[in-house]
């Protein structure tokens, strides 16, 4: 037997089990050469043989590729990397399409290898380590004999957070070509179905609401088949927890994908409870083409395990995020708050107008402004330009650079918006490369936005794009760019390629996207990218390998955005959630809530405005300035401190006028921050407090009330009596009804959508 710290590997009896103090993760080979889970959870000893866990019954009607072994069959084992076709019929891990037509495969166990640290992915994003002792990593080689075809399955362990990092890679070793029609970067089988399956939904303007099932038998799914994105619709995360678990305790396990195109991600239960997880690209239209000698690599997907419930699971992937997916100097660095003129100007600017929001945002104490879109070619509107990289001369008359010094000599940063993934037909580069373009032979067109997608999959587009974008990022000091995305994928086909690899345009696209990134990074690397996908339609790992921070959503609304950041907060830490203060009434609901409410919102996130300062009262002006000091004096608490949500927009009480509450934490404990939230007011609300998480027992904390008011500023607690007798929350200050709106009754305006933030100091 051979130690190590994480990895234990049984020669004797084939078994490996990772471990860390927080979670362990054991499989074996069996006399086969198959590889069969035994345990994903909390840690365990050691032990030198977990084989009792292999449990075989005899079923009858069962496959048994064993001659005369009733017992044997795959259909009943759990395993680590399910193959169709040789007695089980569940999912698939793999499926090869072969020369014979035939995709029956029989991958067996060839040899293993536990290294230090972790290896880099070819061409794909993954997370990472920065020195070997922070990650441990078990690779395991498969071979299908009559193919030639080997795998090797990654399993990176983390040494301190609960966090396994898995992905795939299939190489043809062969002599004939191979066709891999499906590969799952992640397939785990759970030996039950008692959990509760969480997944984030929604749409445009109303990303990653929680949504939470049983598990019943059958397969339940979420995916994307959309080509350029996760998607609005299902982000590439999933949570399977017991059905005790809440946010405070209890068993949930996590997976993510890092990855930003077609996926799917689902859990089979069958008729033995076994419940079968599995991520992946989507296997949907997909075939990749290997010849003799050609890999492919899958995406990473990451498993976390907690005990300490969701919130639990949560600050594993935010760890994972802050420390081993972010990278280059903006991982550790202060944010700059920023100003975006969006949803201030539209396409309706000029410079002048630009540099008065600025120059007011400056005097409020913002650092970064941003030019959204409109500044380039001849888009004066979204039907034009998209393309045409270049700095739109009756705008911006001395140029991008006229445009940066000017903000720069202010005393400010300066960032700007592309959409480098995209075309108008109204453009040079359509006119100049119709072909560029993504369409299949003979087919309309389908268009969204008025726009079209370019055929990232082509190295020629993508050489081209970055020539652009590369020559704006020369010509003028740019800190920061906003990536938007605004249409998905119709009517694909890679133009650029033959018949044998159209199943590889979805792929082929995102690693040419992801290829741009990092070239950027790369020729430009202080820069901040902002991803950015019609708001919150690409917010997943994978972006976040090359942003720090992605606009969350297009509905920048107070209330809508509590259970958008909410639900965001499942697997992505505050400090990647792009935040901003908007104008009343807002232009996506037209609800109308209080400056307050507005920035004690978006300061759990990256924080920023987006509308001219201008418009504001002088009083509301002055809160501002306010917001952004007390935002300067918190962001690295806010950013780099544990998250928890308190209070669920999405199951809130109507008794209790629908709350919402959320705290952040400083690692050193010495300070929290706690979001307070109320949504309608109800006359008669009952009595409530804020059971707080995270605290440090035995310290005494002081409360102040910054942004609304309470009965309790002012007063000491020790973090035990907030955690365990609750803050109360119910006092007269909220503006709470007895019913009796009156002049004698001193309710003041209306208290709907009211909030406050509470800071706790410890002494
Ligand atoms: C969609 C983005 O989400 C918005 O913030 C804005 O940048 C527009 N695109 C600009 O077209």
């Amino acid at each position: 037997m051979i130690r190590n710290t994480q990895i234990f590997v049984h020669d004797e009896v084939q078994e490996f089990h990772l471990t860390n103090a927080q979670v362990s993760y054991i499989f074996r080979v069996n006399d086969q050469g198959k590889l069969l889970h035994l345990y994903y959870g909390a840690a365990v000893a050691d032990r030198d043989d977990f084989g009792y866990l292999v449990e075989m019954q005899r079923r009858t009607t069962a496959a048994c590729p064993i001659d005369g072994n009733h017992s044997y069959s795959l259909e009943h084992l759990r395993q680590e990397f399910p193959e169709y076709g040789t007695s089980d019929y569940r999912m698939p891990a793999v499926s090869i399409a072969q020369g014979n037509g035939s995709r029956i495969t029989d991958f067996k166990f060839a040899g293993y290898r536990v290294e230090a640290g972790k290896p880099a992915l070819a061409d794909l994003p993954a997370s990472y380590v920065d020195s070997a002792d922070e990650a441990q990593t078990l690779s395991i080689g498969l071979v299908d004999d009559l193919t030639g075809a080997t795998v090797t399955l990654l399993y990176t362990i983390f040494a301190d957070i609960p966090v396994i990092a898995r992905s795939v890679r299939v190489t043809n070793a062969g002599t004939e070509p191979l066709d891999i029609k499906r590969l799952m970067s992640l397939s785990v089988d759970l030996p039950d179905d008692d959990y509760v399956s969480t997944q984030l939904t929604g749409s445009w303007a109303r990303e990653r609401s929680i949504i939470r099932h049983h598990l019943h038998p059958g397969i339940q799914q979420i995916g994307s088949l959309r080509g350029s994105a996760s998607g609005h619709v299902h982000n590439p995360a999933i949570a399977l927890a017991r059905p005790d678990a809440n946010e405070r305790q209890g068993d949930v396990i996590g997976a993510a994908f890092v990855y930003s195109g077609n996926f799917e991600a689902h859990v089979e239960v069958d008729s033995f409870s076994v419940s079968r997880v599995q991520m992946g690209i989507a296997d949907h239209g997909f075939t990749w083409h290997l010849e003799p000698g050609e890999s492919f690599q899958s995406p990473e997907a990451i498993l976390a395990f907690s005990q300490q419930g969701y919130n639990g699971m949560s600050q594993a992937f935010h760890d994972l995020v802050r420390r081993h997916v972010l990278r280059g100097p903006w991982r550790d660095k202060e944010r700059p708050i920023l100003i975006n003129n969006w949803e201030a100007t539209y396409f309706n600017f000029d410079e002048d107008k630009l540099i008065a929001i600025a120059s007011k945002a400056k005097e409020a104490g913002v650092e970064l402004f941003v030019l959204d879109d409109g500044w380039f070619g001849q888009r004066n509107g979204d039907t034009a330009g998209l393309g045409d990289w270049t700095p739109n001369a009756e705008r911006l008359p001395d140029g991008m650079n006229g445009l940066a010094e000017r903000i720069n000599d202010m005393g400010m940063m300066f960032g700007l918006w592309f959409e480098p993934e995209m075309v108008n037909k109204d453009s040079d580069m359509y006119r100049n490369h119709p072909e560029w373009a993504l369409n299949t032979p003979g087919r309309h067109m389908s268009q969204s936005r008025n726009q079209y997608v370019l055929n990232f999959a082509n190295q020629e587009v993508v050489d081209n794009v970055f020539e652009q974008m590369a020559k704006v990022l020369s010509s003028a000091n740019i800190s920061y760019i906003k990536w938007d995305m605004n249409r998905y994928i119709t009517e694909a086909y890679d133009a650029s390629r033959g018949v044998k690899h159209q199943g590889e345009v979805f792929h082929r696209y995102i690693l040419g996207m992801y290829q741009l990134n990092a070239r950027l990074l790369e020729a430009f690397p202080d820069l901040i990218i902002e991803g950015c996908a019609s708001g919150g339609g690409r917010f997943d790992l994978g972006m976040l390998c090359y942003s720090p921070q992605i606009w969350t959503s297009d509905d920048t609304d107070a209330v809508e955005r509590m259970s958008i950041q909410y639900g965001t907060s499942m697997f992505y830490p505050l400090s990647s959630m792009g935040s901003h203060v908007s104008i009343v009434p807002n232009h996506q609901t037209n609800r109308v809530t209080t400056l307050t409410t507005r920035s004690n919102v978006a300061m759990f996130g990256t924080f920023g405005y987006e509308l001219d300062l201008a418009k504001l009262s002088d009083e509301e002006f002055r809160e501002v300035r306010h917001d952004v000091a007390f935002f300067k004096q918190y962001r690295e608490v806010i950013h780099t401190g544990d998250f928890y949500r308190l209070l669920s927009p999405f199951e809130s009480d109507p008794r209790d006028s629908g709350k919402m509450a959320w705290m952040v934490v400083s690692q050193d404990k010495h300070t929290a921050i706690v979001g307070d939230y109320a949504l309608l007011q109800h006359p008669m609300s009952p009595f409530s407090r804020l059971y707080l998480q995270g605290l440090d027992s035995e310290a005494q904390y002081e409360v102040s009330v910054f942004g609304g008011a309470s009965s309790i500023a002012g007063m000491e607690f020790s973090g035990d009596e907030l955690m365990h007798v609750g803050m109360i929350d119910s006092d007269a200050s909220t503006g709470s009804s007895s019913g009796e709106v009156s002049d004698a009754n001193d309710l003041g305006e209306s208290h709907d959508f009211d909030s406050r933030l509470f800071v706790l100091n410890a002494r």
